[in-house]
């Protein structure tokens, strides 16, 4: 039921606070992940693996590539991601103890369900999906499970899904992090800061109004640049397919630092850009990227920290985010991107539940 929301995917994005809640809900004892939660034999697992691999499949994709950043920087381990297209259709090198991992909304994906299978086959030492539907194959298949608990998603464009498949992951993180070399009081500080996040997704739902009208600027362009670094460079990503996805607009995401091997070409007055910019250590570096978009003529719209020392003048608009830890930019940021998105698509008067040409699982390849 959309309730008192006027489509299915606004409503799932406000539900986020909940449906955050609702996925961290059972998984943590005190201040620490409980492995168990992934399913019987999960610490046994975490303990032995060497390295990482993620494979999943659209916004389900981008999630896997933010969780390479964290589980490398924060679990120690190496960590590959492929889209599961991709991944089924070459050879493989096994890592020795690895540890394979699909990411699903639906758990119905043929192309991620195709490469669980043959992971299965091809020696990884376990399998664990993290997915939003219980009875869904992608579940019934693997060793391990962590559920997403977004509820049912109705809306096409991934929202709710998204978040909570990026707790999970951080939920991840930490097990296999404190399996590996973590120390307990690391993990401690991580896991009360995300016990802070659906108040913090509340706060920057607040945002909604601010979006709604900047979304106006959106309305009539043909092209956008979304720009991001480090984890914040698949957020960009979610945020461009989003807004092709449910507008139609050609929408584009790069790593900032590739500006200018290629993309700045594009630049022009005409040309919007998008720029995830909270305050961590590459915000110096995306600035000055910011600058030769800036200096070219183009449209900057900068979704940043409140602390992040930026002006508007002529050419840039900043948007404020309330204030945040690093560990949970990647989900705050992403809330602007899936509200910018909606919004342009509701001004533009296409179908925002079901865009035109796209289902919502895809269950043949
Ligand atoms: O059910 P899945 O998470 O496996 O689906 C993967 C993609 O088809 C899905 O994320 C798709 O990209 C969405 N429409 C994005 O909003």
């Amino acid at each position: 039921e959309r309730g008192d929301y006027r489509h299915f995917m606004l409503k799932e994005i406000f539900e986020q606070p909940r449906a955050v809640a609702d996925t961290l809900e059972g998984r943590i004892a005190g201040a620490h992940v409980v492995p168990e939660s992934f399913g019987y034999g999960a610490p046994e697992v975490f303990q032995r693996a060497r390295s990482v691999v993620l494979v999943a499949c659209g916004t389900s994709y981008h999630a896997a590539l933010v969780a390479r950043y964290w589980i490398e920087s924060i679990a120690g381990l190496p960590c590959t991601v492929e889209v599961a297209s991709e991944y089924r259709y070459r050879k493989h090198v096994v890592p020795t103890d690895a540890l394979f991992v699909t990411l699903s909304q639906s758990g119905e994906t043929a192309d991620t369900l195709a490469a669980l299978r043959l992971a299965k086959e091809s020696g990884f030492a376990a399998t664990l999906a993290i997915c939003n539907v219980p009875e869904s194959s992608l579940v019934r298949e693997s060793d391990l499970v962590l559920l997403t608990h977004a509820g049912p998603e109705i809306g096409v464009a991934s929202t709710k899904a998204f978040t909570t498949q990026l707790v999970a992951l951080l939920l991840l993180t930490l097990a296999l992090g404190r399996a590996q070399s973590l120390d307990e009081a690391t993990e401690a500080a991580m896991v009360t800061i995300l016990r802070t996040l659906p108040t913090k997704i509340e706060a920057v739902l607040e945002l909604d109004a601010r979006i709604a009208a900047l979304a106006e600027t959106f309305v009539d362009k043909q092209h956008t640049l979304f720009l991001g670094r480090g984890e914040q460079y698949p957020i960009a990503m979610e945020g461009a397919l989003k807004l092709k996805e449910i507008s139609y607009i050609h929408a584009e995401a790069y790593p900032a630092g590739e500006l200018k091997h290629g993309p700045l070409a594009l630049i022009d007055d005409q040309m919007p850009v998008v720029a995830v910019a909270p305050n961590n250590s590459l915000l110096e570096k995306l600035k000055s990227n910011l600058e030769e978009v800036r200096a070219r003529g183009g449209q900057l719209y900068v979704f940043a920290d409140r602390d992040v020392p930026m002006s508007e003048e002529d050419g840039v608009t900043v948007i404020r985010l309330p204030e945040t830890d690093d560990l949970l930019d990647p989900i705050i940021f992403t809330i602007p991107m899936q509200l910018l998105a909606y919004h342009v698509a509701v001004l533009k008067g296409t179908d925002v539940d079901q865009p035109r040409n796209l289902a919502k699982s895809v269950t043949v390849e």
